[in-house]
C-alpha cells in the first residue's frame, strides 16, 4: 500500500485532527512514513492564527513543489486544515503542484480522497464546504507508542469552532461556529481509550467554556462542561483529566470548585489572558477585565495552592500603548504565571483589528515581545527552581525525547520531570523527588511511596 507522511503545524486541536486522519488512512490500509523522503503522499496540516504559521506551511509545499515532486512526480501533495479552510482553491492557483485542498470540516473525507487521486478518479480535490454533525468525526485514535500497545496520554475532541470573535482572532472563521459532541459521544470515546491503556486525558476544544451551553441545560448550577467533566472522572481506570482552551469569560464558579471536588482534574490551568490592560482587553472583545481575570485566578489559587497557571500573552496589538503594555508587565508579575506562550500581534485577514488605525511597527513589537518574555522566563525559571528537593506526582508518558535512555513523565502541574527508569514504569502515576531544576525541565529521582 501507499505511504503517507503527514506533518502539523500549530495547537493540539491540529495534532488531534492529524491522529485522526492518520488513524483513519491506516484503517485503510495505508502506511505512516516517518518523513516525506519515502513517501507516496505528503499531507500538510496547517495553522491560520498567525502569518508567520501559514508562511512556513506554504514554504514547505514550495519546497515539495520543487525539487522533490521533479524528483518523483508521482507524489501527492495537499494541505489540510485552517488554512486549507481560509484559503481554499486559491493554494491551487498559487501552488498548481498541489492536489488536495481539505478544510477543517471535512478531515474524515481525506482519506477517501487520497484513495480517489491515487486511483486516478479526480485530478484535483478541493473541499472547504460545512458539514452538519462534522464535529462529530474526530474520534480514531493511533496513539502513540501503539507498537507497545499502550500510551498514556490521549487528547479528545469535545468540540468545534467558536462564537467569541475576538477581533485579533482567525479562528471563527477557520473552524467555524461553536459545535458540540453530546456527553455520552464523547465518554464513550474516553471510556474506549482507557480500555486501550490511556491514564490522562485532554478534553479539546478552541472555547471549551462554551462546550454544549445551548444543548445541555444547566444542571444543579453546573455548567454543560463541568457535567461533561464529571462525567469523564467517573470513568474507572482513568487517572487525570486536563482540558484546553477555556476562555476567562466562561470561567464560572462551578469550574473552579470542580477543582476542588473532582481529584482526577488536575492542578493545572491553562487560562489565555491577551492582555493585562482594559482598554486593550475591551479593543480585542474579549468580554472581561483585569480584574475580573485576576478574580478566576485567586479563586484558582484559593482551591489548589499548587495549580499550574499558564498563558497566553498578544504584545503590540493595534494602538497598544507604553502604558498599555506596562499594565500587562504588571499582571505578568502579578500573576506569576508557571509559563506563558507570548506572541507578536499578526494581522489576520477578514479580523476586525486588521483594519483598526494605529498598526504598531515590528521593530516596536520586536522589543515588547523580548521584554515580556524575558520577564516571563524569569518567574518561570524561579518557579521550577522551587520545585528542587520536592516529591511530586507523575504520570509517565515514555521516553524522554531529548535523550530515549531515559523516561519523561508530567506533573500534575503539568511540567516535565525527566527520570532513570525502566520500560515497566511507563503508564505508571508515580511519586519522585525533583533533585535538580532547569529552565524547562525538572529532573527527578523516583521516591518510595507512602514510607512514614
Ligand atoms: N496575532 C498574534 N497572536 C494571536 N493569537 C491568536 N490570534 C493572534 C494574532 N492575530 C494567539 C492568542 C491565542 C493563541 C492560540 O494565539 O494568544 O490565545
Amino acid at each position: 500500500m501507499p505511504s503517507v507522511f503527514l506533518k502539523t503545524y500549530g495547537c493540539q486541536m491540529n495534532e488531534r485532527d492529524s491522529e485522526a486522519v492518520a488513524a483513519q488512512l491506516v484503517a485503510k490500509g495505508y502506511a505512516l512514513a516517518p518523513s516525506e523522503a519515502a513517501a507516496d503522499v505528503v499531507l500538510l496540516n496547517t495553522c491560520s492564527v498567525r502569518d508567520n504559521a501559514e508562511q512556513k506551511a506554504v514554504d514547505k509545499m514550495t519546497n515539495l513543489a520543487g525539487q522533490f515532486r521533479k524528483q518523483r512526480p508521482g507524489v501527492l501533495l495537499g494541505f489540510l486544515g485552517c488554512m486549507a479552510q481560509s484559503r481554499g482553491r486559491e493554494l491551487i492557483d498559487q501552488l498548481p503542484d498541489v492536489d488536495l485542498v481539505v478544510g477543517t470540516q471535512k478531515f474524515h473525507r481525506v482519506a477517501d480522497y487520497v484513495d480517489d487521486l491515487l486511483a486516478g478518479r479526480r485530478d484535483k480535490i478541493v473541499d472547504t464546504e460545512e458539514e452538519r454533525g462534522s464535529e462529530a468525526t474526530i474520534k480514531e485514535h493511533l496513539l502513540n507508542g501503539a507498537s507497545k500497545g499502550r500510551a498514556a496520554t490521549a487528547f479528545v475532541s469535545i468540540m468545534q469552532g467558536c462564537n467569541q470573535y475576538c477581533t485579533f482572532c482567525i479562528v471563527p472563521y477557520t473552524r467555524g461556529q461553536e459545535r458540540s459532541r453530546t456527553i455520552p459521544d464523547i465518554v464513550a470515546e474516553c471510556r474506549e481509550l482507557v480500555a486501550r491503556g490511556v491514564k490522562e486525558i485532554t478534553l479539546l476544544g478552541q472555547i471549551v467554556t462554551s462546550y454544549g451551553r445551548r444543548e445541555i441545560l444547566e444542571h444543579d448550577g453546573k455548567s454543560a462542561f463541568v457535567q461533561l467533566i464529571e462525567a469523564v472522572h467517573a470513568i474507572d481506570g482513568l487517572e487525570r483529566i486536563r482540558f484546553t482552551s477555556p476562555h476567562p469569560k466562561g470561567y464560572g464558579d462551578d469550574l473552579v470548585e470542580a477543582y476542588g471536588r473532582l481529584p482526577k482534574l488536575v492542578e493545572s490551568a491553562h487560562l489565555p489572558v491577551q492582555s493585562g490592560s482594559d482598554r486593550v482587553l475591551k479593543l480585542m472583545h474579549r468580554g472581561y477585565t483585569r480584574a475580573r481575570f485576576l478574580d478566576i485566578i485567586a479563586k484558582l489559587r484559593a482551591v489548589h495552592p499548587e495549580m499550574g497557571i499558564t498563558t497566553d500573552i498578544i504584545v503590540g496589538f493595534p494602538g497598544e500603548t507604553e502604558a498599555d503594555f506596562a499594565e500587562t508587565l504588571s499582571l505578568a508579575r502579578e500573576v506569576e504565571f508557571d509559563n506563558a506562550f507570548v506572541f507578536k500581534y499578526s494581522p489576520r485577514r477578514d479580523t476586525p483589528a486588521a483594519a483598526m488605525p494605529d498598526q504598531l511597527p515590528e521593530d516596536l513589537i520586536e522589543t515588547r515581545h523580548a521584554q515580556l518574555l524575558a520577564l516571563i522566563n524569569e518567574i518561570a525559571e524561579a518557579k521550577h527552581k522551587a520545585c528542587e528537593g520536592r516529591v511530586l506526582q507523575i504520570l509517565v508518558e515514555g521516553p524522554s525525547r531529548k535523550n530515549p535512555a531515559r523516561l519523561e513523565g508530567r506533573t500534575r502541574a503539568n511540567k516535565i520531570v525527566i527520570f532513570e527508569g525502566s520500560e515497566r514504569h511507563i503508564g505508571q502515576v508515580m511519586d519522585v523527588r525533583i533533585v535538580r531544576a532547569a529552565p524547562f525541565t525538572l529532573y527527578g529521582d523516583p521516591a518510595i511511596l507512602n514510607l512514614n
